[in-house]
């Protein structure tokens, strides 16, 4: 059996799930799933402007900027690329991409660089992309991720995070950068990741209410796909392949999924009311189409309670239709697993809505 997202019959309200209901999801999904997110704050966020230069013949401005995390007496840092309109006369919204893939020689990116943030789209069209190497400060790798960010907060728990909600925590910090900025729409931030950076794109989104847009892409297990009757990966592939992923306790359920107190709809319906999009590929059957827009469906009573339109209605789309008239919306790209350009545009056309 699947979850129930709202639990309390007669309790329904706005005020219920703020107050209530949502906090009470989120600390299950800390404690089960993703790991605990540390409470106390940094001591400094610096950041240095590494690199400026003129790309797209001169249309975008691209800056390499150096974050350096500080705490304990202990300092780390991670870079981002950001790619502005060269032109940009008043604050713009902002899309951060978070990037676990630098340091991945063999993985490189699920699809090109251009396919996974393609800067001349997104600042033609008004925004800011964001290009985040969240891996700098906690690597994908079971035995290097805990050097870096770990240090700041060290932990030894079954709860303690891992890279996953390490690289959800880096997206909250570029989103602190951000707004001592003067050129941003700190009002207009949207976060994206594709697959395993889907997964902490979501936590990132579910966690930090600053965040006013989320999108992931392909995230499937552990993302956006229901997890109970879902094709191809399960908690006992993530966990085995990937331990420095996820918090030890989530491993505990590899022979017992449906014991999981919650699943994913959940961790969808946290980004309500803001809008979220998500994306599958066709032929992804390892993070499994269906799954992931089941997710998406059923995240539509959070929806609900602020009086938005999901995707209840919907039937599961042909490859190529997206959905995109409610605050969730959907598309199944036909084709392999990855980011493509087919997929940004479609993003970019649900922003739209609401960034302009
Ligand atoms: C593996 C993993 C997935 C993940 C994917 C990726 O396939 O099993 O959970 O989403 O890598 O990040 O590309």
């Amino acid at each position: 059996m699947i979850p129930e997202l709202l639990e309390t019959k007669g309790k329904n309200t706005k005020e219920y799930w703020e107050q209530v209901r949502r906090p009470e999801i989120q600390r299950l999904f800390e404690k089960w799933v993703y790991g605990v997110t540390p409470k106390e704050p940094l001591e400094e966020i610096n950041a240095q402007i590494l690199n400026t230069e003129l790309l797209e013949n001169g249309r975008v401005k691209k800056e390499e900027v150096l974050l350096e995390l500080k705490r304990n007496g202990k300092v780390c840092g991670f870079r981002c690329r950001l790619f502005l309109p060269a032109d940009l006369k008043k604050p713009a919204p902002a899309i951060i991409m978070l990037n676990p893939f630098s340091r991945n020689k063999k993985l490189d990116y699920p699809g090109k660089e251009m396919d996974h943030m393609p800067y001349d789209l997104i600042t033609s069209q008004g925004y800011i992309g964001i290009h985040a190497d969240v891996d700098e400060l906690c690597a994908d790798d079971p035995d290097l991720y805990q050097e870096g960010l770990w240090e700041l907060y060290p932990g030894r728990a079954e709860d303690s995070w891992g890279a996953i909600g390490m690289w959800a925590f880096a997206g909250s910090r570029v989103v602190d950068y951000l707004q001592m900025r003067q050129d941003m729409n700190c009002d207009k931030l949207a976060v994206c990741g594709c697959s395993r950076a889907g997964k902490a794109a979501l936590w990132c989104g579910a966690q930090d209410q600053r965040i006013s847009l989320v999108i992931s892409n392909v995230s499937g297990c552990t993302g956006a796909a229901i997890t109970r009757g879902k094709t191809g990966e399960h908690v006992i592939d993530i966990t085995t392949k990937f331990p420095h992923w996820l918090c030890k306790n989530y491993a505990s359920f590899s022979h017992r999924e449906e014991e999981l107190p919650v699943d994913q709809h959940m961790l969808l319906a946290l980004c309500a009311p803001r809008p979220l999009y998500v994306s599958s590929a066709s032929e992804d059957v390892w993070a499994d189409p269906h799954s992931e827009f089941l997710a998406a469906q059923m995240a539509e009573p959070a929806y609900k309670l602020y009086g938005k339109q999901g995707l209840k209605e919907c039937e599961f789309p042909r490859e190529n239709q997206p959905i995109k008239n409610g605050c969730v919306g959907y598309h199944n790209r036909q084709g392999v697993h990855g980011c493509r350009r087919y997929d940004w545009e479609q993003y970019l056309l649900f922003i739209k809505q609401y960034f302009k």
